[in-house]
């Protein structure tokens, strides 16, 4: 997850407010180490994002968890189009929306 990750993050931090939570997927515990500082050092902290190392294919995340999943420029980068789609839809809560 390189910084311009974290960016948006930091982004989506300030749609949901508050009340709401994002999580950050990476696969590599120094980049998410890096996104994490990023976010501390650029907003003194933000209780409403934290990050997790997993991937869309490949974490514990529950079912139906999330109004909204966001994979910009991952396609490319999983190469599983058809299995990414799922294991995104797995995540969204009925009614949520899938940015791809
Ligand atoms: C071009 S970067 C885009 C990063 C970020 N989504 C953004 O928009 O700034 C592609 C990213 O896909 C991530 N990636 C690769 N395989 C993945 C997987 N199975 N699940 C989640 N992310 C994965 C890589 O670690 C890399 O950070």
């Amino acid at each position: 997850m390189p910084s311009w990750a974290a960016a948006l993050a930091v982004s989506l931090s300030v749609r949901v407010g508050p009340t709401g939570h994002v999580v950050g997927l990476g696969q590599q515990e120094s980049s998410l180490a890096a996104a994490q500082a990023w976010v501390v050092d650029l907003n003194g902290g933000l209780e409403n994002v934290s990050f997790r190392q997993a991937g869309i294919l490949d974490n514990d995340l529950p079912a139906e968890s999330f109004d909204f999943v966001h994979l910009r420029f991952v396609r490319a980068t999983v190469g599983q189009y058809d299995a990414m789609v799922a294991a995104a839809a797995r995540l969204l809560k009925p009614g949520g929306v899938m940015a791809l």
